[in-house]
Formats: C-alpha cells, sequence, structure tokens
C-alpha cells in the first residue's frame, strides 16, 4: 500500500462514516445563494455530499492526497468540485467577496494552532465572502477524559480496502488547558502479512463558541443563531457557531 494510499484510508476509516452533521451543510448551502467552499475537505465527506446535490463547491486542502481522492471521487461519481491545496490560514481558494458560505466541519477549527491560527483563517474566510454570505464552524462539544485501563474501549473504525484491514481504536484521550488530546492505535491487518501498528495523537484545541464569536468579530463577521449537532452513539454532539458578513 502506498503512503498516499494509506494516508486516504486512514482518513476516509476515522472520519468517512459521520453523517450527523450533513443535514446542517446542506441546509446551509440551500439557503445560500453562489459557491460554497469546504475548508479541510478531506476526501471529501461534505464536498461531495452536496456537490450531489447540485451546489457549486470549492474543497480546500493541505494534505494533496487527500484532495486527489476527492477529485477522483468527483469523477467517478459525475459531480464537478473544484480543489483547492493549500493552507487556509493563507487563503480560501477563492476570490475576495465571491464566497456564499465556507463551511468548516468537523473539528478544523481546533486544528489550526491555537489563537493565532484561528485569526488567520477567519481573516481569510471573511475575505473569502460575499456581504450577506456565512462562516459555519463546528466544534467538538466536551470529550470525556479516559486512559488505558480504565475500562471497556470505545468501539474502533474498521474499514476493509484493497485487502486489508484498516482498524483504529482509541485508546486515550486527556483533557489538558489548552488541548485535548485523542490517542488512537492503528493496526493494519492483511492475510499473509505482519500486522503494522502505530500511535496517532491528534490535539484539539480548547475553544468555545464565545472565542469564536469573538474572534470572528474582529474580523467583521457578525454572529447568528448557534446551530448544534445531536451526538450519536459513536460521536459527541457539534456546536456550529454561524458568522455573517455584513451587507455593506
Ligand atoms: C478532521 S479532518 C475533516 C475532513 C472533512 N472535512 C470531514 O469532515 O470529513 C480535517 C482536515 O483538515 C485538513 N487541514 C488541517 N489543517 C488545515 C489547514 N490549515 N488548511 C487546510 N486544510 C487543513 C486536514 O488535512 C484534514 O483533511
Amino acid at each position: 500500500v502506498s503512503r498516499d494510499a494509506e494516508a486516504v484510508a486512514w482518513h476516509d476509516v476515522e472520519c468517512g462514516e459521520y453523517t450527523a452533521d450533513l443535514a446542517l451543510w446542506r441546509d446551509l448551502a440551500g439557503a445560500a445563494d453562489g459557491p460554497v467552499v469546504d475548508v479541510g475537505a478531506g476526501t471529501g465527506r461534505v464536498a461531495l455530499d452536496l456537490a450531489a446535490r447540485g451546489v457549486d463547491v470549492v474543497a480546500v486542502d493541505l494534505e494533496p492526497a487527500l484532495l486527489a481522492a476527492l477529485g477522483e471521487r468527483a469523477t467517478a461519481g459525475g459531480v464537478s468540485v473544484r480543489t483547492e491545496l493549500g493552507d487556509a490560514r493563507r487563503g480560501v481558494g477563492v476570490a475576495p467577496g465571491t464566497a456564499a458560505l465556507v463551511l468548516a466541519p468537523m473539528q478544523f477549527v481546533q486544528i489550526l494552532g491555537g489563537r493565532r491560527g484561528r485569526a488567520a483563517f477567519l481573516r481569510c474566510a471573511a475575505a473569502a465572502l460575499r456581504p450577506g454570505g456565512r462562516l459555519a464552524m463546528a466544534m467538538a462539544g466536551a470529550l470525556d477524559a479516559f486512559a488505558p485501563g480504565d475500562g471497556p474501549l470505545p468501539r474502533p473504525d474498521v474499514l476493509e480496502r484493497d485487502g486489508v484491514r484498516y482498524v483504529s481504536q482509541p485508546v486515550a484521550i486527556a483533557v489538558e488547558p489548552c488541548v485535548t488530546k485523542i490517542e488512537r492505535l492503528r493496526r493494519m491487518e492483511a492475510a499473509g502479512a505482519r500486522t503494522r501498528t502505530s500511535r496517532d495523537v491528534i490535539a484539539l484545541d480548547q475553544t468555545s463558541a464565545a472565542d469564536l464569536v469573538r474572534e470572528g468579530s474582529a474580523a467583521g463577521l457578525v454572529p447568528e443563531p448557534v446551530r448544534e449537532i445531536p451526538a450519536t452513539d459513536d460521536h459527541v454532539g457539534s456546536v456550529v457557531v454561524v458568522l455573517r458578513k455584513p451587507e455593506d
């Protein structure tokens, strides 16, 4: 398995099955009169869903392998998605003042390197929006800390692809003052091959809806009512902060 195929598979294992947020993104995109930008689009879980509903989507990510997979899936599915490789803290891939909606699904705003990274992203998103356009950012609800040995582990995420079984097992969550660290043990199993294991840790910045509203207002955006994505058996719920660029 190539490194790119592995990166795509782990992304699909750990993000691909989540569907609880799609209704909200469809709703916001349906109300948007113009291009929709999906930042941190990954392999296109949200972008492809919207494109299949006729939404004009631009997908931004800084991982070339993930965006390439997204592009291939769009072509295979007969839908059109423009992909833009880049760091959303430097730009979101559309001309200034043209986006009707910028979406930041899952925990995108919690992996930008803290307040400074978020501020840079918020400035780019605000510049990309047309007057009246919206920015919607999901944030994971509070995660319960656990450590190895604390009891039964959560259900692993599993995917079978091209004869390889990918198993991603959350093994610990550590809630620290500035970040929440989620540790996973990744296992690749294939008939006749040695099982490979590796460890992956994601650090989610601690932030709040109030922080995002304050930081968004510094970028010239005004708050709209917060939306919620309900928890499921496998995922905590999310709060979605919605900000609007005022009309001129
Ligand atoms: C948790 S995944 C979410 C993927 C997808 N949006 C979904 O909901 O299934 C976060 C994605 O953000 C991308 N990413 C992280 N930092 C980024 C940045 N600064 N600019 C653009 N993309 C970024 C990662 O490569 C990854 O694909």
